[in-house]
């Protein structure tokens, strides 16, 4: 018998890693969404809640990931149900950790789990970039490793594009959030157009020794890696509030770099440990709120595994 309810989590994702815009993201082992899908007699998706970091949310289905990508994959595996959906925010909007992308991927993710899970997860993809091209622009650099976990290499949207890649042991990220909204379209609209070739081979040879530094489990030289943006961060830098301050106040608790996550204002510090990541997140809790700003840290690591489904009855 058809189960009645599924409930999925996707974890939320660091996407850029610095020089590696639009091509290289991480999964992160909190936070994260979580969706439930019930059956229901009206065809289609209808939205049944939102809770959690709900505010300023569309409750319009057609501008809401988690809606258009159970949507995508109802069409496929069952395109004559219906089913209603709620969704847990567990991760602010606008804040660089992928929220769009983690409510895409648990509404995918529970929907198939629903239906007897007929799609293998990667076949999950094109859902989930469809409803993150909505909100966010036309990038798999954070529906990648939400859906995949670990650190992922994406050279274009389609399931051929994706590559896993390791993630050293070791690591540890400092996440902190201050209470600022950046939209990702804002974030996207003040990138320069072209950049200079000496700017084009400086970018080329970070990500390129970026990815070595993983295959290597070298933390510190993937910390030098990152932190070689010279192209995406300089051009962000005054939508993220005391960025020159908070990155001192990292280093000065032990962080090895520290990088925007996806389009920020979220800051993700490089630690090689739990101590120096833990010390990274209160620090830069504490500068914020002196500076005025509420904000929300912890200390964390990258998720070897992506999206799961957490309960079907
Ligand atoms: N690569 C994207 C960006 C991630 O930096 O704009 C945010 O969605």
């Amino acid at each position: 018998m058809s189960p009645f309810s599924a409930t999925a989590y996707a974890p939320a994702t660091v996407a850029n890693l610095g020089p590696g815009f639009d091509v290289l993201g991480l999964a992160l082992a909190s936070p994260g969404d979580r969706v439930t899908v019930e059956h229901s007699s009206s065809p289609g998706v209808t939205l049944k809640a939102i809770t959690g970091h709900s505010d300023s949310l569309p409750l319009d289905p057609a501008r809401n990931t988690a809606c258009i990508a159970a949507s995508y994959v109802l069409r496929q595996i069952a395109p004559e149900a219906g089913i209603t959906l709620t969704l847990e925010k567990g991760l602010p909007l606008a804040s660089g950790l992928g929220s769009s992308a983690a409510s895409a991927v648990a509404g995918a993710v529970a929907v198939n789990a629903l239906f007897g899970s007929p799609l293998s997860r990667i076949e999950l993809l094109p859902a989930c970039v469809e409803a993150e091209s909505v909100v966010s622009g036309r990038h798999a650099d954070n529906v990648a490793p939400a859906l995949l976990g670990g650190v992922v290499l994406v050279t274009g949207t389609t399931a051929d594009a994706v590559h896993r890649l390791p993630a050293p042991p070791g690591l540890y990220l400092a996440v902190v959030t201050p209470a600022v909204a950046v939209p990702t379209a804002q974030a996207r609209a003040v990138l320069p157009a072209t950049v200079p070739l000496t700017a084009m081979v400086h970018q080329t040879a970070q990500v390129a020794l970026l990815v070595h530094a993983l295959y290597a489990g070298d933390i510190a030289l993937l910390a030098r890696a990152a932190g070689g943006d010279r192209v995406i961060e300089p051009a962000r830098a005054h939508l993220m509030p005391y960025l020159t301050e908070a990155k001192q106040v990292a280093a000065e608790s032990g962080a090895l770099t520290t990088i925007i996550s996806g389009a920020g204002p979220t800051l993700c510090a490089f630690c090689d440990t739990q101590r120096s990541a833990e010390k990274t997140a209160t620090a830069l809790v504490a500068f914020y709120q002196q500076m005025g700003l509420a904000a929300q840290g912890q200390a964390t690591t990258v998720a070897p595994d992506g999206a799961r489904v957490i309960d079907v009855h």
